[in-house]
């Protein structure tokens, strides 16, 4: 048993092709300023043909374990959040143990698309405080540009890929203070890949094995919900809004950040935004703008972070730690 799971290095990794809003207007009817008005999006990487999730995986892993001090035998746990797994099965988790050499322990794929990382980290944190695992690996990674329609300009402008790791250690102090997941089935045809293997796996070279998205309806959710989270993560820790110091939130839309961080009275200088930068990268949204807060020297040792997301199923989360 172990009193806390704490954050011991971080790492992050973007494939090296840039997309920008500019580029987007020669494939689909739409413009700069839309993207930029509607989203805060300026560009996306995304992963050349011949790079898998598990590709941009292993290098942020590597980055986080090296920011830890940690090496890979180390490593008694590795979860992958991603919803575009390289194969069907093994997970990646288990493709990323191969090629770490990190071979004997568990090793499985988290699925809860853009709430993937925040599931992840809650389960290993689970591990760690019953004493099942001490050095946990913990991962969102997408390829997402393959399940994005690339002709529908309803969703293609929204979406990039990255990774983005964390390495969670037992500890003694604090740490992850509380995690909070949970989930709402009855929503999910409002953001879906419409097809899947049991369902009919021929449709997946069609629109169907591709992200189809009721924007709307899903943004006037997300901001709701995000809302209610982050009053149910600052009550189960007796914390007053004013106690954050930093806000890493899913960078799905700049105005669904902006709302969050007003309900939380706080100012954008607060907030860690890639948006801009990134895109919605799904699962990796939250572990990339952490890896990058924290690199620029932003968010510090001791300071208290609230993370948190939301996406298709619906599912969401919240994170609240010591860092
Ligand atoms: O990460 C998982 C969770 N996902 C999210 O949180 C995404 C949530 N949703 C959103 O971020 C926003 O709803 C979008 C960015 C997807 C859309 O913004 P919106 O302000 O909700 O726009 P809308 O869907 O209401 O569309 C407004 C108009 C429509 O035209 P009409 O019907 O008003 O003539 C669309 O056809 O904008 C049009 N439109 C576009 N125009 C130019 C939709 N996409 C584009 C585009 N370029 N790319």
């Amino acid at each position: 048993m172990s009193d806390y799971a704490r954050i011991t290095g971080t790492g992050s990794f973007l494939p090296e092709k840039v997309l920008t809003n500019q580029d987007l207007e020669r494939m689909v009817d739409t413009s700069d300023k839309w993207i930029s008005e509607r989203t805060g999006i300026k560009k996306r990487h995304i992963a050349s043909d011949d790079e898998t999730t598990c590709d941009l995986a292993e290098v942020a892993a590597r980055r986080a374990l090296e920011a830890a001090g940690r090496v890979p035998a180390e490593v008694d746990l590795i979860i992958i959040a991603t919803t575009t797994p390289d194969k069907i099965f093994p997970s990646t988790a288990c493709l990323l143990q191969a090629r770490l050499g990190a071979q004997g322990c568990p090793a499985f794929d988290v699925q809860a698309v853009c709430t993937g990382f925040i599931y992840a980290l809650g389960i290993a944190e689970k591990f760690i405080r019953s004493g099942s695992a001490h050095c946990a690996l913990v991962i969102g990674a997408e390829a997402f540009s393959r399940i994005v329609d690339w002709s529908d300009r309803s969703t293609c402008v929204l979406f990039g890929d990255g990774a983005g790791a964390v390495v969670l250690e037992a500890s003694d102090e604090p740490g992850l203070l509380s995690t909070h997941l949970h989930a709402d089935g009855r929503y999910q045809h409002l953001l879906h890949v419409p097809c899947g293997v049991s369902d009919g796996l021929e449709k997946l070279a069609g629109k169907e094995g591709k992200v189809q998205m009721r924007g709307n309806e899903v943004f006037r959710v997300a901001v709701n919900t995000l809302g209610r989270i982050v009053d149910e993560t600052l009550e189960a820790n007796g914390l007053q809004h004013s106690d954050i110091d930093w806000l890493v939130p899913h960078q799905a839309n700049i105005r669904i950040i902006q709302a969050t961080a007003r309900k939380l009275g706080m100012n954008m200088e607060r907030v860690v935004v890639t948006v801009d930068q990134h895109g919605n990268t799904s699962a990796a949204s939250v572990p990339l703008a952490l890896d990058t807060a924290v690199r620029d020297g932003r968010i510090r040792r001791g300071e208290t972070v609230l993370m948190e997301a939301f996406g298709g199923g619906f599912t969401w989360g919240s994170a609240i730690m010591r860092f």
